[in-house]
């Protein structure tokens, strides 16, 4: 399979994630008013979506990336997180907002939740665009799910496969898998 021929088909369309956005944007702010917060981007998946969401999050807010791999480039999950990247600051005693691209099996989520709750923040919010519901493996805290979708594999507004697409603005279901 060529990762540049796939057969794509139009999932969530730009309007559908940016109204989707707004809402979940709206939802944090009501929440976060007065406090400390500090958003944790997942690399390299959620950046997208990261830096729309964080636009509309209108409160005092500071920025912070964390890089994980699980797929080595294939699509099924291998289950096993290595960290690409870690947080260049502490977040003891903040609030954490964790953005997400996808839960899929759960796994890198609960990862996620485990090492942030190790540096004692004063509380973790998990936010995700996306998440499959049939594939989930391990119980997974999510607080704030853009779309529940079908267990197929998508691309595009940050999803990859084998390193491209995440430069399509929209998300896209993949017809031509063998
Ligand atoms: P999990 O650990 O199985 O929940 O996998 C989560 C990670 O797998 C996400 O952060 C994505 O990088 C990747 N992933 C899962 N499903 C898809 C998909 O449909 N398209 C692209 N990447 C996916």
């Amino acid at each position: 399979m060529n990762a540049k021929n796939l057969d794509l088909k139009p999932y969530i369309t730009e309007a559908q994630l940016q109204e989707k956005i707004k809402s979940i944007g709206a939802d944090l702010t009501k929440k976060f008013q007065g406090k400390k917060v500090v958003a944790v981007c997942v690399l390299k998946g959620s950046f997208l979506f990261y830096s729309d969401l964080i636009r509309e999050i209108n409160t005092d807010i500071t920025c912070e990336f964390f890089g994980v791999s699980s797929y080595h480039g294939g699509t099924t999950s291998s289950g096993e997180v290595k960290v690409t990247l870690d947080l260049a600051n502490p977040i003891e005693g903040q609030h954490v907002i964790l953005i997400e691209d996808i839960v899929d099996t759960g796994l890198t989520m609960n990862y996620l939740i485990k090492s942030m709750e190790s540096r004692k923040p004063a509380s973790v919010t998990t936010v995700t665009l996306l998440e499959k519901p049939e594939a989930l493996k391990v119980p997974c805290k999510l607080d704030h799910v853009g779309f529940k979708i079908t267990n197929e594999f998508v691309v595009g507004y940050g999803l990859d496969y084998q390193g491209y697409y995440r430069n399509l603005p929209y998300i896209a279901q993949v017809q031509n898998f063998q």
